[in-house]
């Protein structure tokens, strides 16, 4: 006997054995959390379990997992009430957590108020079928090894909730930064660089697939570096992009003191390298900077931004903030405030600091900042950055852009959205264009975070 259950990789019927459990999977934290859950649901389903888009349909509830800040990590502890409330009514479910709260908190997660059945880092996930045989055997289990080789590079992504048309890929995994605040270092263990070659059949295989944008991850993909070839990151980009030049290659994230001349040239010169840039920046002042360890000056940065204008004069340039950080006074934040002035952010991320347990920054400098000030810096910052993202937005009015579309608007199903090369979300009428499609489009108006055209 043998149960019809939906393949979410290709769409076709396949037939899974009943005794197969099926799961469900929820993500949370950056990109490379939605490209792990790739790789792990493509994990499972070669050991014989069965995806289930349905947490009432499965028999084991996974949850992967982010500790960069605090809310980040109470967010999960939320879902993780909710996935209890389904093993009370289902006794024989299995609860994972997976991610980085898996490597930080480790056995903490399988203390019994928590009702975990298996905790699994970022570096083990191979090992995830076993550990799920052992938890059906009533032993809880445990696999938090970090590795300083592994890349699953051989492993190929389930693509599951993806709109066909954009793809994530990692390219390495791990940081070696240390910047003072982070836990990444800590979550995600050593930096490594997946083999190339595997990169590049990877993103043929896209493009034979159909999909149209791809995205190279990594947490500092300056660092890139097969040793073996001696090859770096603005090879890969030469390469990603020679692959097809109907598809748009994205990368994520430009690490301000790593980003090289070669890489901004290697963007200049293919037209499918998207012209925009994530170029976190955290802080505007030097002294702020040296504290949270980020190896380069405000002079530094800048010297980097206009090294991009030049190269790309029509690069979108966007930045992370951290508001508040250890010892931040006003001055401190007025040069942040300055600098986004001068460089002119697309777009930013922006944040309260969050103090994370057993970083350099938690061992050696008070969380000093009061709350009410952290907020009402971080409202400031949002506030600036959204009239820079106006004003940007105001200059494109009348320019036509190349969108490649991902879908129905949020608000009509009469108009379609999609981003142009600058990642700025366009929406237009739908006409009889669809998902997928290039069009060229028309910005007639704008807010802060949208432009409104027409396709010309
Ligand atoms: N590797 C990337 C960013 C990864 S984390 C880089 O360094 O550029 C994404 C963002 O979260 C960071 O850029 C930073 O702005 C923010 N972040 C990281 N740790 C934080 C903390 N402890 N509190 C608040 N924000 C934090
Ligand atoms: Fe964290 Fe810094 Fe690494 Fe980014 S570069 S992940 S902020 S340690
Ligand atoms: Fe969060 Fe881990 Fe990414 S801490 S931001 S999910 S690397």
């Amino acid at each position: 006997m043998s149960n019809p259950i939906i393949n979410f990789d290709n769409l076709k019927i396949v037939d899974t054995p009943e005794k197969h459990q099926k799961f469900y999977i929820e993500t949370y934290g950056c990109q490379m959390n939605v490209a792990d859950s790739e790789l792990v649901v493509s994990i499972l389903q070669n050991s014989g379990f069965a995806y289930s888009a349905k947490m009432e349909d499965a028999d084991l509830l996974l949850i992967n997992t982010c500790s960069i800040r605090d809310n980040a990590e109470q967010r999960v502890f939320g879902r993780l009430d909710i996935f209890r409330l389904m093993k009370k009514k289902k006794p024989s479910v299995l609860i994972a957590v997976i991610g980085c709260m898996a490597e930080r908190l480790k056995t903490q997660l399988l203390e019994v108020e928590y009702k975990v059945d298996i905790v699994i880092g970022p570096d083990a996930y191979r090992n995830l079928p076993l550990l799920i045989h052992q938890a059906e055997g009533g032993q809880k289990s445990i696999n938090v090894l970090l590795s300083r080789e592994e890349t699953y590079a051989d492993i190929s992504p389930v693509r599951i909730g993806s709109n066909h048309v954009s793809a994530f890929i990692s390219i390495m995994r791990g940081c070696d930064n240390m910047c003072s605040y982070c836990v990444v270092p800590f979550t995600r263990g050593r930096e490594r660089t997946r083999d190339p070659q595997t990169i590049l059949n990877e993103i043929k295989n896209l493009s034979i697939e159909g999909y149209k944008e791809i995205t190279l991850l990594g947490q500092n993909v300056d660092k890139y570096f097969w040793e073996k070839d001696q090859y770096g990151f603005a090879d890969l980009l030469k390469h990603a992009a020679e692959i097809d030049s109907s598809m748009r290659i994205r990368f994520s994230t430009s690490f301000p003191k790593d980003l090289t001349d070669r890489v901004i040239e290697t963007m200049a010169a293919y037209p499918n390298i998207c012209k925009s840039i994530h170029l976190p920046v955290q802080s505007g002042s030097n002294r702020i900077l040296e504290l949270m360890k980020r190896g380069y000056t405000r002079e530094y940065f800048m010297q980097r931004v206009e090294s991009i204008r030049k190269h790309i004069p029509d690069c979108a340039i966007s930045t992370d903030i951290i508001a508040g950080f250890c010892s931040e006074t006003e001055e401190d934040h007025q040069e942040t405030m300055d600098l986004l002035r001068s460089v002119k952010t697309d777009f930013a991320y922006m944040f309260k600091y969050s103090e994370r347990p057993n970083t350099y920054a938690q061992r050696n400098f008070p969380d000093d900042v009061p709350e009410e000030i952290k907020t009402r810096r971080l409202s400031e910052i949002i506030d600036l950055q959204n009239q820079l993202a106006l004003v940007s937005n105001q200059n494109d009015i009348g320019k036509t852009f190349e969108v490649l579309v991902e879908g129905f608007s949020k608000k009509s199903k009469l108009n379609l959205f999609g981003r142009n090369s600058q990642n700025k979300v366009i929406v237009f009428p739908a006409l009889n264009y669809k998902t997928g499609d290039y069009v060229q489009v028309m910005v007639e108006s704008c807010s802060s975070a949208t432009l409104k055209g027409k396709s010309v």
